[in-house]
């Protein structure tokens, strides 16, 4: 079933929690379970500089936020915004067929927490 990294990633999940003080927060549904994801970001120079996620899914959707916070955590926006659900699914080992759409969360929650920061801070118009 699950692999040894996402069951690892599910039992200690890193950067769980909340940013107070977040620069950009992203919240995001999954339509095909209703389970929920926040993911809030600090931005220094133009890089993620903390991250932190809140999850009330299931086992594969805290695994995705943990690995998909590792991923982005020290990354430019740039570079944060082309991580993939597919680039976390390979950092996790692989998911189970089911468990995949559990990952468009994580990728969706970051996106968005991104594009919450660049109109917050004016870099792109509304
Ligand atoms: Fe809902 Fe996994 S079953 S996110």
């Amino acid at each position: 079933m699950y692999s040894q990294k996402v069951l690892e990633h599910f039992r200690n999940p890193r950067n769980m929690g909340e940013i107070k003080d977040a620069d950009g927060i992203g919240t995001v549904g999954n339509p095909v379970c209703g389970d929920m994801m926040t993911i809030y970001i600090k931005v220094k120079e133009g890089r993620i500089e903390d991250i932190k996620f809140k999850t009330f899914g299931c086992g594969a959707a805290v695994a995705t936020s943990s690995m998909i916070t590792e991923l982005a955590k020290g990354k430019t926006l740039e570079e944060a915004m082309k991580i993939t659900r597919k680039d976390v699914a390979e950092a996790l080992e692989g998911l189970p067929p089911v468990k995949m759409h559990c990952s468009n969360l994580a990728a969706d929650a970051l996106k968005a927490a991104i594009e919450d920061y660049r109109k917050k801070s004016g870099e792109v118009k509304l």
